[in-house]
């Protein structure tokens, strides 16, 4: 009798027969080593690039179902989130497991206001870049420098340590993001107010131009609380694998956090919103997008629909919902940006067009993201950094998971290897006649 919580596999190649046992709904990928065809193989691996059916990791942090369209922080919905929280209590509840009560919202508030200066030779080595660099270029080098301030960071089984850093990395990601903001506009770096919120003292930071209080309209700076919740976490996604890859060899959470910015950085992640805004300026017009939906689905044209598809979500992205709505709210105040008409109808003729019906193309987090950053005045190149900042927190979370997972092991992925079998060097003469050979770029 076969146990019912296994799989059966049969090898053709030698008939012989297996049971997998099944753990919750999944197969242990080690499970299919003892498949062998001689005692000495090897053994049988998956074989998965990208990720695309693999789970590497156990986590209790954030629940996404991509087909239903449902996306949870430790259980709680992020419409909930969007509407009743507030980014430092959502910050809390990702980093803790549960919402905090009064006293430990004030502690943990506490903690990130007190811990957002920078040390000034941080100011310094950031004024070396060139004016016009990148501000996430900048980002991600200040963050990884940030961790020759902190040796303490090392000690990353030291729960008290962990958490300092913890509060470092959120508190000084707002400061560290505006400085490279005015480093690109030329003006002189303005330090944090510890007595604002923590989206007011980031505003303040970014544009305060003379002396005295700076205020920002209410509905704004929570427009981008809003932003900045639903931006938190998203569970495995490129720059948290980045982040947990780069953590489970024990590196300090700086080092982490400077490579999980770096994923973040590349125009299928979180430079997508950036690339958003540059589309539709490209489209220009709403009689222009017919034209541009064919050059899309042109498979030569090597042109894709940004802000469009997710590798999880076979649905609306729930944090595009809640954007589309926020965009209006924040165009009350400043005005409406004329590229929203583009993208509603962009969104409207992609979602009847057979191409994106088929493939389950949904707007994603970052189509609307960019109206509303430009709308509050932040440049494109901007965008990013904006995202960097509340998902911080996620990568900790899930930092701090996989450091306290017991058992954790360094992340080494196998390899299916495609060279050349072994052979003998060749001295240079024996070489001639060889084909002179380019990389690939
Ligand atoms: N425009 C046009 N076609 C698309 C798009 C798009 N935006 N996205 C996917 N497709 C097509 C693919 O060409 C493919 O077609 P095929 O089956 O005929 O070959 C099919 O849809 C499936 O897409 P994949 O590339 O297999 O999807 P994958 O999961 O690998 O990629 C990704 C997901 C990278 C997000 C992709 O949809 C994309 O490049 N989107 C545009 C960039 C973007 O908006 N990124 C932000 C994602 S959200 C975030 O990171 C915060």
């Amino acid at each position: 009798m076969v146990a019912k919580d296994t799989l059966s596999v049969t090898d053709n190649r030698t008939g012989k027969n297996y049971e997998i046992p099944i753990v919750g709904e999944n197969i242990r990928a080690i499970d299919l080593r003892q498949i062998k065809v001689k005692p000495d193989d090897f053994g049988m691996m998956t074989y998965d690039p990208a990720y695309t059916n693999t789970a590497s990791c156990e986590s209790a942090v954030t629940f996404i179902d991509g087909d239903k369209g449902i996306l949870e922080y430790r259980g709680y919905p992020i419409e909930q989130l969007a509407e009743k929280s507030t980014f430092l209590e959502v910050a809390y509840l990702l980093l803790k497991g549960d919402l905090p009560n009064d006293a430990q919202i004030d502690e943990f508030t506490h903690q990130v206001t007190t811990h957002t200066f920078v040390h000034e030779n941080i100011k310094k080595f950031m004024e070396g870049f060139r004016y016009d660099a990148h501000p996430m270029g900048i980002l991600l080098s200040t963050v990884g420098a940030l961790s020759t301030f902190y040796p303490d960071a090392k000690d990353v089984h030291d729960e008290r340590s962990r958490e300092i850093q913890i509060y470092r990395l959120i508190a000084k990601m707002p400061t560290i993001a505006a400085f490279t903001y005015r480093h690109f506009v030329g003006l002189p770096y303005v330090y944090p107010d510890n007595g604002l919120s923590y989206v007011a003292n980031f505003l303040q930071m970014i544009r305060k131009i003379a002396l005295g209080k700076y205020s920002v309209d209410p509905i704004l700076e929570r427009a981008l609380d809003v932003l900045f919740i639903l931006h938190a976490d998203h569970e495995q996604n490129c720059s948290t694998t980045a982040m947990r890859v780069v953590g489970s060899s024990h590196a300090d959470p700086f080092s982490a956090t400077a490579a999980a910015i770096a994923a973040l950085y590349g125009p299928l992640h979180g430079g997508a919103n950036e690339a958003v805004l540059k589309m539709l300026a490209e489209i220009g017009s709403k009689d222009s997008i017919p034209e541009y939906i064919r050059k899309v689905k042109d498979k030569n044209s090597g042109v894709k629909l940004m802000g469009f598809g997710h590798r999880v979500y076979k649905n609306y992205d729930p944090r595009a919902k809640v954007i589309k709505t926020l965009a209006h709210q924040v165009f009350s105040v400043t005005g409406k940006n004329p590229l929203i008409e583009i993208a509603t109808e962009l969104e409207r003729i992609a979602l009847e067009d057979d191409y994106f019906v088929e493939r389950k193309l949904y707007p994603n987090v970052d189509f609307y993201s960019g109206l509303i950053y430009e709308a509050l005045g932040f440049r494109k190149d901007f965008f990013t950094v904006l995202f960097a900042i509340p998902r911080t927190v996620g990568w900790l979370a899930q930092w701090q998971e996989l450091i306290t997972e017991p058992g954790q092991k360094i992340a080494r992925p196998r390899q299916v290897f495609t060279g050349s079998p072994r052979r003998d060097y060749k001295t240079t003469n024996e070489r001639v006649g060889q084909e002179l050979k380019r990389m690939k770029v």
